[in-house]
Protein backbone atom coordinates (compact mmCIF):
# COMPACT_ATOMS: atom_id res chain seq x y z
CA UNK A 1 0.00 0.00 0.00
CA UNK A 2 1.65 3.12 -1.07
CA UNK A 3 1.11 6.75 -0.09
CA UNK A 4 -1.93 8.42 -0.91
CA UNK A 5 0.55 11.02 -3.09
CA UNK A 6 1.96 8.34 -4.95
CA UNK A 7 -1.16 6.70 -5.59
CA UNK A 8 -2.51 10.17 -6.86
CA UNK A 9 0.44 10.20 -9.34
CA UNK A 10 -0.06 6.63 -10.49
CA UNK A 11 -3.78 7.31 -11.06
CA UNK A 12 -2.33 10.27 -13.42
CA UNK A 13 -0.15 8.37 -14.95
CA UNK A 14 -3.14 5.58 -15.88
CA UNK A 15 -4.76 8.44 -17.40
CA UNK A 16 -1.35 10.16 -19.40
CA UNK A 17 -0.83 6.50 -20.75
CA UNK A 18 -4.80 6.16 -21.78
CA UNK A 19 -4.25 9.52 -23.31
CA UNK A 20 -0.70 8.88 -25.58
CA UNK A 21 -2.48 5.99 -26.96
CA UNK A 22 -5.15 7.66 -27.95
CA UNK A 23 -3.30 10.36 -29.39
CA UNK A 24 -1.01 8.20 -30.92
CA UNK A 25 -4.12 6.23 -33.11
CA UNK A 26 -5.40 9.88 -33.84
CA UNK A 27 -2.34 10.98 -35.25
CA UNK A 28 -2.25 7.74 -37.76
CA UNK A 29 -5.31 8.91 -38.75
CA UNK A 30 -3.94 12.02 -39.62
CA UNK A 31 -1.66 10.56 -41.67
CA UNK A 32 -4.07 8.59 -43.74
CA UNK A 33 -5.00 10.71 -46.70
CA UNK A 34 -8.70 8.58 -46.74
CA UNK A 35 -9.70 9.97 -43.87
CA UNK A 36 -10.76 13.46 -42.70
CA UNK A 37 -9.08 14.83 -39.48
CA UNK A 38 -10.30 17.37 -37.21
CA UNK A 39 -7.65 20.27 -36.25
CA UNK A 40 -9.90 21.47 -33.32
CA UNK A 41 -9.63 18.24 -31.72
CA UNK A 42 -5.61 17.67 -32.43
CA UNK A 43 -5.31 21.46 -30.82
CA UNK A 44 -7.60 19.96 -27.91
CA UNK A 45 -4.75 17.20 -27.38
CA UNK A 46 -2.02 19.27 -27.42
CA UNK A 47 -3.14 22.04 -25.13
CA UNK A 48 -4.43 18.98 -22.70
CA UNK A 49 -0.99 17.55 -22.53
CA UNK A 50 0.76 20.87 -22.16
CA UNK A 51 -1.22 22.26 -19.47
CA UNK A 52 -1.72 19.05 -17.30
CA UNK A 53 1.37 18.12 -16.75
CA UNK A 54 3.05 21.31 -16.66
CA UNK A 55 0.90 22.97 -14.10
CA UNK A 56 0.23 19.99 -12.01
CA UNK A 57 2.01 16.77 -12.01
CA UNK A 58 5.33 17.60 -12.84
CA UNK A 59 5.30 20.58 -9.91
CA UNK A 60 4.40 17.92 -7.70
CA UNK A 61 6.64 15.20 -8.83
CA UNK A 62 9.29 18.18 -8.75
CA UNK A 63 8.66 18.81 -4.89
CA UNK A 64 8.69 15.03 -3.80
CA UNK A 65 11.90 14.46 -6.18
CA UNK A 66 13.91 17.46 -4.49
CA UNK A 67 12.94 16.19 -1.28
CA UNK A 68 14.83 12.57 -2.20
CA UNK A 69 17.74 14.47 -3.65
CA UNK A 70 18.56 15.76 -0.43
CA UNK A 71 19.25 11.95 0.97
CA UNK A 72 22.47 10.61 1.27
CA UNK A 73 23.42 6.91 0.16
CA UNK A 74 21.25 6.51 -2.36
CA UNK A 75 21.65 6.26 -6.53
CA UNK A 76 19.87 9.78 -7.61
CA UNK A 77 20.83 9.27 -11.66
CA UNK A 78 17.25 8.06 -12.10
CA UNK A 79 15.66 10.44 -10.45
CA UNK A 80 17.93 13.58 -11.95
CA UNK A 81 17.67 12.14 -15.21
CA UNK A 82 13.47 12.06 -15.13
CA UNK A 83 13.77 15.71 -13.46
CA UNK A 84 15.77 17.43 -16.32
CA UNK A 85 13.50 15.70 -18.45
CA UNK A 86 10.30 17.66 -17.08
CA UNK A 87 11.60 20.61 -18.33
CA UNK A 88 12.90 19.31 -21.81
CA UNK A 89 9.35 17.33 -22.47
CA UNK A 90 7.72 20.45 -21.83
CA UNK A 91 9.40 22.32 -23.76
CA UNK A 92 8.86 19.84 -26.61
CA UNK A 93 4.91 19.74 -25.84
CA UNK A 94 5.35 23.42 -27.09
CA UNK A 95 7.41 23.05 -29.24
CA UNK A 96 4.93 20.26 -31.36
CA UNK A 97 1.80 22.39 -30.44
CA UNK A 98 3.62 25.49 -32.68
CA UNK A 99 5.02 23.13 -35.52
CA UNK A 100 1.55 21.69 -35.93
CA UNK A 101 -0.37 25.25 -35.63
CA UNK A 102 2.33 25.86 -38.85
CA UNK A 103 1.97 22.58 -40.68
CA UNK A 104 1.31 22.59 -44.22
CA UNK A 105 -1.27 19.68 -45.42
CA UNK A 106 -0.41 19.90 -47.96
CA UNK A 107 2.77 18.74 -48.00
CA UNK A 108 3.17 14.97 -47.62
CA UNK A 109 7.07 15.43 -46.64
CA UNK A 110 6.18 18.16 -43.84
CA UNK A 111 3.06 16.09 -42.47
CA UNK A 112 5.40 12.84 -42.55
CA UNK A 113 8.02 14.48 -40.87
CA UNK A 114 5.60 16.00 -38.05
CA UNK A 115 4.29 12.69 -37.70
CA UNK A 116 7.83 11.24 -36.82
CA UNK A 117 8.31 13.79 -34.16
CA UNK A 118 5.43 12.71 -32.30
CA UNK A 119 6.05 9.13 -32.37
CA UNK A 120 9.26 10.04 -30.64
CA UNK A 121 7.32 12.58 -28.70
CA UNK A 122 5.35 9.81 -27.52
CA UNK A 123 7.98 7.30 -26.80
CA UNK A 124 9.67 9.61 -25.14
CA UNK A 125 6.51 10.58 -23.04
CA UNK A 126 5.73 7.01 -22.20
CA UNK A 127 9.67 6.03 -21.55
CA UNK A 128 9.47 9.12 -18.66
CA UNK A 129 6.56 6.94 -17.16
CA UNK A 130 7.64 3.61 -17.16
CA UNK A 131 11.47 5.23 -15.32
CA UNK A 132 9.11 7.08 -12.76
CA UNK A 133 7.12 3.65 -12.33
CA UNK A 134 9.52 1.49 -12.61
CA UNK A 135 12.60 3.40 -10.69
CA UNK A 136 11.94 6.56 -9.11
CA UNK A 137 8.69 5.64 -7.12
CA UNK A 138 9.80 2.76 -5.80
CA UNK A 139 12.71 4.30 -4.48
CA UNK A 140 10.93 6.88 -2.39
CA UNK A 141 8.38 4.41 -0.90
CA UNK A 142 11.81 2.84 0.38
CA UNK A 143 13.40 5.84 1.39
CA UNK A 144 10.79 8.26 2.88
CA UNK A 145 9.67 8.38 6.38
CA UNK A 146 6.58 8.93 7.79
CA UNK A 147 8.45 12.69 8.25
CA UNK A 148 9.19 13.15 5.05
CA UNK A 149 5.96 12.82 3.88
CA UNK A 150 4.36 15.32 6.31
CA UNK A 151 7.60 17.79 4.72
CA UNK A 152 5.92 16.79 1.24
CA UNK A 153 2.48 17.34 2.06
CA UNK A 154 3.05 20.76 4.06
CA UNK A 155 5.12 21.54 0.46
CA UNK A 156 2.95 20.70 -1.74
CA UNK A 157 -0.53 22.15 0.43
CA UNK A 158 2.05 25.42 0.11
CA UNK A 159 1.76 25.67 -3.49
CA UNK A 160 -1.40 23.80 -4.21
CA UNK A 161 -3.90 25.31 -1.69
CA UNK A 162 -7.08 23.77 -2.00
CA UNK A 163 -7.47 20.01 -3.02
CA UNK A 164 -8.47 20.23 -6.46
CA UNK A 165 -7.36 16.98 -7.77
CA UNK A 166 -10.54 15.03 -8.12
CA UNK A 167 -11.85 17.68 -10.13
CA UNK A 168 -8.70 17.75 -12.29
CA UNK A 169 -9.14 13.50 -12.58
CA UNK A 170 -12.79 13.89 -13.76
CA UNK A 171 -12.39 16.31 -15.90
CA UNK A 172 -9.39 14.31 -17.44
CA UNK A 173 -10.89 11.10 -17.41
CA UNK A 174 -14.20 12.88 -18.99
CA UNK A 175 -11.90 14.10 -21.94
CA UNK A 176 -10.52 11.11 -22.85
CA UNK A 177 -13.94 8.97 -22.93
CA UNK A 178 -14.53 11.68 -25.14
CA UNK A 179 -11.74 11.58 -27.67
CA UNK A 180 -11.95 7.69 -27.49
CA UNK A 181 -15.53 7.61 -28.15
CA UNK A 182 -14.94 9.99 -31.07
CA UNK A 183 -12.00 7.92 -32.06
CA UNK A 184 -14.01 4.84 -32.49
CA UNK A 185 -17.14 6.75 -34.25
CA UNK A 186 -15.55 9.29 -36.00
CA UNK A 187 -17.88 11.02 -35.29
CA UNK A 188 -16.61 14.55 -34.13
CA UNK A 189 -19.95 16.98 -33.73
CA UNK A 190 -20.34 16.42 -29.93
CA UNK A 191 -16.73 17.47 -29.43
CA UNK A 192 -16.03 20.28 -31.31
CA UNK A 193 -17.17 21.81 -34.34
CA UNK A 194 -15.04 19.76 -36.69
CA UNK A 195 -12.94 21.30 -38.89
CA UNK A 196 -11.98 19.43 -42.12
CA UNK A 197 -8.27 18.83 -43.40
CA UNK A 198 -7.99 19.93 -47.31
CA UNK A 199 -5.66 17.64 -48.58
CA UNK A 200 -3.95 18.10 -52.23
CA UNK A 201 -1.85 15.18 -52.29
FE1 LIG B 1 7.39 13.02 -14.37
FE1 LIG C 1 4.85 11.31 -13.57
Amino acid sequence: MSHPILDRLQSDHQELSRFLYSFRLYMQQLIDPSSSSDIALILNMLDFINVYPENFHHPVEDVIFAHLMTKSNIDLTDVTFIMNQHQQLEAETREIREDFQTLSFSSRGSLDRFFDDVMVYIDEQNAHLFLEESSVFPLIEDVFSEDDWLTVEGLIDQHFPGDHWEEFQSEIDQMITDIERVLVSGDYRDLQAPIDVQRDY
